[in-house]
């Protein structure tokens, strides 16, 4: 399974890419927001700077909810940079547009998905990747992981090559489960990631390993 990092600060960015693990990148407009990143200039610079940091995708949204609007924004962008990725919403005008870019070779990441429905849409229509937000489905009840499962098995139904992104993960077990029905892809805050690493009896372990050593080191610089 793939790893994204889902932010937009480039210091996250930057730790993620120094664990080895990191395979690209997944932002949207409240992740640009909260960076501070604002004016068209200033966001398009971002999307290289995270470009230059990340050797794989990079999702960057595109704003119009028109056709003719999102085709315009998004072939901008997917001039930036070869590993931008365009983000368009699930939306008829949305949809119209992955279909135009698919034709044109532009990769596409149809987000804000929440429906089997509209996964089967977004592969119709030539996605790269479909973006199903399980963390806010959980928040409202419904099981998203279940979704992730529904989406894999249409997908594998039919041959489609629409990439499988589980998004809006909140913890280390939604990226577990993910893993276990299939997703190709998980896009996480750092935090989820980093949580994978620990588990107490490797803490507890590698310090009875180190101590050992000292002891049996000590031993021999007596003898
Ligand atoms: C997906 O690409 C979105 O950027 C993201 O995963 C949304 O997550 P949230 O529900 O934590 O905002």
């Amino acid at each position: 399974m793939k790893f994204f990092i889902d932010t937009a600060s480039l210091a996250q960015i930057k730790e993620a890419q120094d664990l080895g693990v990191l395979d690209g990148v997944t932002t949207n407009p409240s992740l640009m927001a909260k960076e501070g990143i604002s004016g068209a200039e200033a966001v398009l610079k971002h999307y290289v700077d995270i470009c230059n940091i990340v050797d794989g995708p990079v999702s960057a949204e595109v704003i119009s909810t028109d056709f003719e609007g999102i085709v315009r924004e998004g072939e901008h962008l997917a001039g930036l940079h070869p590993n931008i990725v365009v983000k368009v919403p699930m939306i008829r005008e949305g949809v119209k547009a992955l279909k135009y870019f698919s034709n044109k070779g532009i990769k596409t990441n149809c987000t804000l998905v929440f429906s089997a429905g509209q996964a089967l849409l977004a592969a119709k229509a030539g996605a790269s990747f479909v973006s199903p937000f399980i963390g806010r489905l959980d928040d409202v009840s419904t099981d998203g992981v279940q979704l992730i499962e529904q989406i894999r098995t249409i997908y594998d139904n039919y041959g489609y090559g629409t990439e499988v992104l589980a998004a809006s993960i909140r913890h280390p077990m939604h990226i577990i489960q993910c893993a276990e029905v299939g997703a190709d892809v998980a896009t996480c805050p750092l935090s989820a990631i980093v949580a994978l690493f620990d588990h107490p009896l490797t803490t507890i372990g590698l310090q009875k390993f180190l101590a050992d050593h000292a002891k049996a080191a000590g031993r021999a610089v007596k003898a």
